[in-house]
């Protein structure tokens, strides 16, 4: 008796393993922060509800270079987990080793080719064939600023660089700190490119950083970004190196500072705080960059690991990825707008409504562009061989002239 029971106990978690098994996708991702997670669980649930399971396998890190890391590890070990949040040049990069799952099957059907924009599908697709299906459009080029604190230094947004400047003076005489900035290469690169664009322009940003132009990168403008970013230096607090980029937005969100620059991702933690935009926040682009939109977006890639039942579940995992409906809903809850251009705006916030516009404005002016620290404008060597003049610069390594002799130098021996 005891035997059979046993028996029929070990059948049913066989049976229950397997049934496991056959719908689940394990999902490899950096989306660790308060509002990350909760934008995640919409995905979750959705997935859940088709009877998808998930295995969870966060790496925690902002803009993921510590999951790539562990990607890496996985894939050498011969384990790829079987779905993974990436950024564009990476991308590129697995896909060029043969080593995604196809989905242009999925993605012919349900006619990506005519609801993602062109500048998305450069990456998303291999050989002209869907490799990656895109959840969202984030962008880097804005600031966020606690509400009391802008009423209180004038309630008017900053426009120009120097507008800046006299604003976070403004949050000094308040007492606070004026920027919440976290020290690490990536939050480092993030400030840098919003100067870069603030200062020099859409046509600088193509030319120094899309193009690499060794002149644009060693010239006279970029003496001017790396002045700017020692003068935002002396607005930081004397904790920065290391913070994490969610515990900035906690001191705007808390009142302690005045303002962060971040990409939109930063919504998600006011949300989650319970905090509305125009009411308790106030979502402006970073100053002297209106009408220019540095994007980057989150695709999810699936291993392929042959045909099969997992295969069919990340089939099920990209199809809901793509799904209008729950575009809207995760992005809501993301801060970011949605991958694809035919759903409506009606569920999103102010700040969402504006990057949704701003997003269509940029592409038609020819003022779109792919950020840099965000893995969109440059494989990632060339990326960390600016993060690594830039953070050396803003702690006091080098200094501006050293910087600006270094960086053409660096991208050079990068590329
Ligand atoms: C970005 C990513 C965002 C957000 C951010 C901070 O690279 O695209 O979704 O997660 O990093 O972690």
């Amino acid at each position: 008796m005891l035997k059979k029971l046993a028996a029929g106990v070990a059948l049913m978690a066989l049976v229950a393993g397997s049934a496991h098994a056959a719908e689940e996708v394990e999902v490899l991702h950096w989306w660790t922060a308060g509002g990350e997670a909760a934008a995640l669980n919409v995905l979750k649930d959705n997935l859940a509800g088709q009877g998808v399971g998930w295995k969870d396998m966060p790496v925690a890190g902002g803009s993921g270079v510590q999951a790539m890391t562990a990607l890496r590890a996985r894939v050498t070990a011969g384990d790829a987990p079987t779905a993974v949040q990436m950024l564009g040049f990476d991308i590129k990069d697995w896909s060029a080793m043969g080593v995604l799952g196809d989905l242009n099957e999925l993605a012919q059907k349900e006619n990506w080719d005519m609801v993602v924009p062109a500048a998305l599908q450069e990456f998303s697709k291999h050989d002209g064939k869907w490799i990656a299906a895109p959840v969202n459009v984030h962008s880097t080029n804005w600031l966020w600023i606690n509400k009391a604190a802008f009423d209180k230094a004038g309630g008017k947004a900053p426009e120009t660089f120097d507008d800046l400047l006299k604003m976070l003076d403004a949050f000094k005489a308040q007492g606070i700190v004026p920027l919440a900035h976290g020290g690490q290469p990536w939050q480092d690169g993030t400030l840098w490119e919003a100067v870069v664009l603030s200062l020099g322009g859409m046509e600088f940003y193509q030319k120094a950083v899309i193009e690499a132009d060794p002149a644009a990168l060693g010239g006279d403008k970029m003496k001017e970004v790396f002045e700017a970013m020692s003068k935002l230096r002396a607005y930081f607090d004397p904790n920065f190196s290391g913070r994490d980029w969610n515990l900035s937005s906690a001191m705007v969100i808390e009142g302690k500072a005045g303002a962060q620059q971040m990409g939109d991702w930063a919504k998600g933690e006011f949300l989650r705080a319970g905090q509305k935009p125009g009411t308790d926040f106030v979502c402006i682009r970073f100053p002297g960059t209106q009408g220019s939109v540095l994007f980057n977006s989150d695709q999810f890639v699936m291993f392929d690991i042959g045909e099969g039942e997992e295969r069919s579940a990340q089939l099920k995992m990209a199809a809901a990825v793509m799904d209008p409906a729950f575009q809207s809903s995760f992005n809501v809850v993301k801060g970011s707008v949605p991958a694809r251009v035919d759903v409506a705006d009606t569920a999103f916030d102010d700040c969402g409504k504006k990057g949704m516009q701003d997003l269509a404005d940029a592409s038609k002016t020819g003022n779109l562009a792919g950020s840099l620290a965000h893995g969109h404008a440059q494989p990632s060597a060339v990326k960390s061989a600016i993060f690594d003049v830039v953070t050396q610069h803003l702690n006091g390594q080098i200094t501006t002239d050293e910087a600006v002799k270094r960086l053409p130098e660096a991208v050079a021996a990068a590329q």
